[in-house]
């Protein structure tokens, strides 16, 4: 099996490009509950000041692996290894990593001080220190001079930002944030998400960043963790995910995308789709010659043209998406298939009949084995 270009390759951390040393390192857990496999062999390595955005549908295993590097879950097998010290075995409140959960639950009858001073005063720092230390926390997250403000009389986005500063106060050496925006409005969650990126860069903690928000992952992580099913799909940048997707599950969930069903034609490194036309594809593995596979394509990789290209598919067009400068096409074809295509708002409307094909320098088609229905 090929390693798939630009990619880490599927199921495998790939440390990231520069030389350094990781920081955080995640090797071979299984976490199971009960006789229930939930994370099989999530390997992940965090640069130092490195943001590593776990990305995964709803289910996949994202807090289960978060919980484990934080100590909360204990791994059947495998380690946790953070600043080159085996933390494995080690309990949470002795990791010194920052945890900002789901529901980050202040609370809410107490101030913002209150808030942001309780761990440090569970863990028995003198009163002096705490003060300093929750100044310290509360500037980094711009609430300076919040201290005495019930929790409860604070925007949405500044209660986040409180919960950010509970779990700076100590000074953690890594940060682990498990879907930190999803409390908020989506109005707030654009700007909150641009301002925790913010403060994350210049605190330049390393930190590891839950979401299942595709367009969150790319904003804050500078690598991306892929997780489906409690397995990792891909590890790679913001790009390359997009561009290079490693596995089927990669190319549909990341971006916009359509899925026809093909024949790979390996001397030609084509696909022959349904009605004759072959495309040009890139397959991430060496495939069998005539095996079924999906080719998977971005809307802005194809184009209307004419019959006369050997390349075209003939279709109908369906439905019209305008979305600014350029408008979303959707397009059924005569086997029933459909796809999308991203073109001026005027190149057709709905009922035309068109002809599609990809565009020589637009990202390639990638194709995949066939997925067995169901
Ligand atoms: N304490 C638990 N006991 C049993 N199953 C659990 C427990 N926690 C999570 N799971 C299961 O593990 C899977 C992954 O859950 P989770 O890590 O919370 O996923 P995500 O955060 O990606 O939504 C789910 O199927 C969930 O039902
Ligand atoms: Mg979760």
């Amino acid at each position: 099996m090929d390693v798939p270009l630009g990619s880490g390759g599927a199921g495998e951390g790939k440390l990231s490009p520069d030389s350094e040393p990781p920081f955080l390192v995640l090797e071979h857990p299984d976490t199971r509950f009960g006789a229930t496999h939930v994370t099989q062999d999530v390997s992940l390595s965090v640069a130092r000041s490195e943001i590593l955005a776990l990305l995964g549908p709803s289910g996949s295993g994202k807090t289960t692996v978060l919980r484990t590097v934080a100590g909360f879950e204990t791994p059947d097998s495998g380690r946790v290894v953070a600043d080159d010290e085996d933390v494995t075995d080690v309990p949470p409140e002795r990791r010194r990593f920052g945890v900002v959960f789901q529901n980050y639950a202040l609370f809410p009858h107490m101030t913002v001080g209150e808030n942001v001073a309780f761990g440090l005063e569970s863990q028995g720092v003198k009163k002096k220190e705490v003060r300093e230390a929750v100044a310290r926390a509360l500037a980094s997250v711009d609430l300076s001079g919040f201290e005495s403000r019930p929790v409860t009389q604070i925007s949405g986005g500044q209660q986040q930002r409180v919960a950010l500063a509970r779990a700076l106060a100590p000074e953690p050496r890594i940060l682990l944030l498990d879907e930190p925006l999803s409390n908020l409005d989506p109005s707030l969650r654009g700007r909150t998400r641009r301002e925790l990126k913010r403060i994350i860069r210049s605190i330049g903690i390393t930190t590891l960043f839950v979401t299942h928000e595709q367009e969150e992952a790319f904003e804050l992580g500078d690598r991306v963790a892929l997780l489906n099913g409690g397995r990792l799909e891909q590890v790679g940048t913001p790009r390359e995910l997009y561009a290079a997707p490693a596995t089927r599950f990669a190319a549909s969930f990341i971006g916009r995308s359509s899925v026809l069903p093909a024949t790979w034609q390996k001397s030609t490194g084509r696909a022959r789709l349904p009605g004759g036309a072959a495309w040009p594809a890139i397959a991430p593995w060496d495939l069998l010659d005539g095996s079924p596979v999906d080719v998977i394509v971005r809307p802005e990789a194809l184009a209307f043209g004419g019959p006369r290209d050997g390349a075209a598919l003939e279709g109908r067009v369906t439905d019209v998406r305008y979305a600014g400068k350029e408008t979303y096409f959707s397009v059924a074809l005569a086997d029933g298939a459909e796809l999308e295509v991203l073109a001026a708002p005027d190149a057709a409307q709905p009922g035309w009949k068109v002809f599609v094909a990809p565009l020589p320098a637009g990202p390639a088609p990638r194709a995949y084995p066939r997925e067995s229905a169901g």
